[in-house]
């Protein structure tokens, strides 16, 4: 471990020694129990490690060649929303996240004894991803411990990579101590996806593009996870403007940074299962949150029923399928969370594309229903012939498109000529649900919509 610890301080110039010592010198118990000695000696409670701006631009020099400089261009969503909007693509990345700028450089930085030996890291995804691409690029033997609960798709495409994926454990923390046991046995440097110095560096690169690409900008909105890309990001942007203000999102269903703030330091969140899958982190990184949290100016946690509209809103105005983690930033600004942006310039990071196609299709109709353009509704009609084709008539007659339709006599307690119909159908936009919904309740006694169209917003014209 004295010896991991100095290799990296060596490898990367650092001044610090990451594994405490105690004036006698042995070390400072920060291992406990089952995992003694499983702990990773670049991300230290007691001894956080801040990155500096020259690790950004040591970063940037270093992975210009194997990263993709992605567009950042102005959104059509701007008139929409009231705020002159950039979209930073980094979705545009080969393996389809920004996880590719930190897992370079670090690959990079290590010395060629561990290139030699391999890494391993613990990822549900985009990190995983990253490592495996660039370490078969950088010919550098990776494994990855992925959670059961891992979509097969990027367990698939990691293996593409030639890396050796374990999957086993129930969910990050069983990986990571699965991924810290298997490093240690086998000599491979555990890299960390959000919490590594070099990791945090690389994202940084994000934000010297977004400076190089967007003048005058007032504001960049970032999604949280662990907090690797918040702390590259802000870091970089403050530096070069520190006018800019840095706002950081997070779903609500892993709000781990605001537990953070809230006891001023990493916490562990309760957290389920989110939309955002890429920001379920539990606990925020301990040199992520040292790095971040003096220059985040505001944070904001969002509902996932905002993060399913900016999914689809992206997907209509941009053309561009985003993953929930990567939409979060236009999500808290649909939902009226970020309003004091209105005439600003603001860039949003769109960092990540890989989303599972089953889940982005049930996101593009949660979104629609969120917005009252999927309704659900249950009416009575007659049962006498033509009392159903009736119905169709006058939806067909106002331009409302059926999806579903299906009519249930046995269970209904009114008169015996009647019939219960149910009915999904499409509608143009609020305003044409409203049209509808008038028309029923002129023409019908009981129509009873159903809970998907009691939504959010009136904010949403765009
Ligand atoms: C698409 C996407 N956006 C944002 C994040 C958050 O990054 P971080 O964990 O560095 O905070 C992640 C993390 O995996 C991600 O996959």
């Amino acid at each position: 471990m004295r010896d991991l610890n100095r290799k990296f301080n060596q490898d990367n110039g650092h001044q610090l020694d990451l594994i405490p010592e105690s004036t006698n010198g042995d070390f400072v118990s920060a291992y406990h129990n089952d995992d003694e000695e499983l702990i990773d000696p670049f991300c230290v409670e007691d001894n956080p490690h801040k990155i500096t701006f020259e690790d950004i631009t040591s970063a940037a020099f270093k992975i210009k060649c194997g990263i993709v400089n992605t567009p950042c261009v102005q959104s059509r969503l701007s008139d929409a929303t009231g705020i002159d909007l950039y979209l930073k693509k980094d979705f545009l990345q080969r393996t389809g996240s920004f996880k590719e700028r930190g897992a370079r450089y670090a690959l990079l930085m290590l010395s060629e004894e561990q290139k030699q030996a391999g890494v391993i890291s613990a990822s549900l995804g985009n990190h995983a991803l990253a490592l495996c691409y660039h370490g078969y690029k950088l010919g550098i033997p990776v494994t990855v411990v992925m959670p059961v609960l891992a979509p097969i798709m990027k367990i698939a495409a990691c293996r593409q990579y030639g890396a050796n994926v374990i999957v086993d454990g129930p969910d990050m923390g069983e990986a990571k101590r699965i991924a810290l046991r298997h490093g240690k046995e086998k000599g491979l440097t555990y890299i960390n996806g959000y919490d590594h110095p070099d990791i945090m560096a690389g994202q940084g690169t994000l934000g010297l593009e977004i400076v190089e690409q967007v003048p005058n900008i007032d504001a960049v909105v970032v999604p949280i996870g662990g907090g690797g890309l918040i702390a590259g990001v802000a870091l970089a942007v403050k530096t070069l403007h520190p006018n800019v203000t840095i706002i950081g999102v997070e779903s609500e269903r892993c709000p781990s940074f605001y537990m953070a703030r809230k006891t001023n330091r990493p916490t562990r969140a309760t957290i389920d299962s989110t939309l955002a899958d890429g920001l379920a982190v539990p606990m925020v990184g301990y040199n992520a949150f040292a790095t971040a949290n003096s220059l985040i100016d505001k944070l904001v946690v969002v509902k996932e029923e905002w993060i399913a509209i900016a999914i689809l809103k992206l997907v209509e105005n941009e053309k561009c399928i985003v993953e929930g983690a990567g939409a979060t930033g236009l999500a808290a600004i649909l939902a009226g969370q970020l309003d004091e942006l209105k005439g600003k310039r603001v860039v949003l990071p769109l960092c990540g594309g890989n989303i599972d196609t089953t889940i982005l299709g049930r996101c593009l109709e949660r979104g629609l229903a969120a917005e009252g353009r999927l309704l659900k509704f249950t009416v009575t009609v007659s049962d006498r012939p033509g009392g159903i084709a009736e119905l169709c008539r006058m939806l067909a007659s106002i331009g409302v498109s059926i999806k579903d339709i299906m009519h249930e006599r046995a269970w209904i307690m009114s008169d015996i000529f009647s019939v219960d119909v149910k009915v999904v159908c499409e509608t143009r936009d609020r305003e044409h649900a409203t049209q509808l919904k008038n028309m029923l309740h002129q023409n019908y006694q009981r129509v009873v919509f159903g809970t998907s169209d009691n939504s959010t917003s009136h904010h949403l014209n765009v």
